[in-house]
């Protein structure tokens, strides 16, 4: 079958626990590709720019996550009556040589539609994509986030940890990146021995590691915000 008919990842990975705390009418499950009807970009608006994405770039991003499997999960809650996407998140398994080979789950995109914002939906996306986490073996999990939003995560387990370092590599992102340096920061850069991680998107091997590469190319780098870690016990 053509991944545009299928769910981006194995719906097995779906907790049935989870998904029975749920209200009635509401699914959890993996995303598809008629999700793009079906409001997931309203539901995505409600956490930062989606930019416009036609039908068809819609698709072949989907076929191109689809392709890397078991790395992308990215999870929807659609209200069924509704047919509309109502929250959205995704984990990121990222495969190590370190920790015997291990993997580490990196935690994405959470945003409830703001309609429905204090129903849980959130929470229940974490306890989902923890699910996974531990289900295909990552050893931790991380995620960033902005301090208002700290409360929500520790409620999930998460602990603050380290710092997080963003270097954006295209203009428009850089004059947005420099908005938010212009906000108060509350954190700064204290030690040499900070872990970056420079995300560059486009395909599954591009994620990369290493500030003092950065570095000795002129890179200069700016703390942005918090990293928030949970480890799991396997
Ligand atoms: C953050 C967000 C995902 C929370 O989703 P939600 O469905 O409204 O949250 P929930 O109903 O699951 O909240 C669960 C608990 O966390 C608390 N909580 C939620 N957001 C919180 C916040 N920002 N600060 C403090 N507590 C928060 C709730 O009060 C609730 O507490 P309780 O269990 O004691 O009743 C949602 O507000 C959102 O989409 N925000 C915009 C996008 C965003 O910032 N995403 C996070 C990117 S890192």
């Amino acid at each position: 079958m053509s991944p545009r008919h299928q769910a981006l990842f194995s719906s097995s990975l779906i907790s049935p626990q989870v998904q029975a705390q749920l209200p009635e009418g509401y699914l959890m499950r993996p995303l598809e590709v008629a999700d793009y009807h079906k409001g997931f970009y309203d539901c995505l608006a409600g956490l930062t720019v989606v930019g416009k994405v036609s039908e068809q770039t819609f698709q072949q991003t989907f076929e191109a996550m689809f392709r890397c499997q078991s790395v992308y999960h990215i999870v929807v809650i659609e209200d069924i009556r509704q047919s509309r996407i109502v929250a959205t998140g995704t984990l990121i398994v990222e495969q190590k040589f370190l920790r015997g080979c291990g993997k580490a789950g990196h935690i994405e995109d959470i945003v409830v539609h703001d309609s429905q914002r204090g129903k849980k939906f959130g929470i229940r996306l974490i306890d989902q994509l923890k699910y996974i986490g531990t289900q295909v073996g990552c050893y931790k999990l991380l995620l960033t986030c902005s301090e208002s939003n700290e409360p929500f995560y520790e409620k999930s387990g998460f602990q603050r940890k380290d710092l997080h370092m963003a270097l954006y590599l295209n203009s428009q992102q850089q004059q947005e990146q420099q908005q938010e340096q212009q906000q108060p920061q509350t954190h700064s850069i204290s030690t040499l021995s900070v872990v970056t991680t420079a995300e560059v998107r486009g395909d599954c091997s591009s994620h990369v590691s290493s500030p003092k590469a950065l570095h000795n190319h002129g890179v200069h780098i700016e703390a942005l915000s918090t990293p928030m870690e949970s480890i799991f016990v396997k």
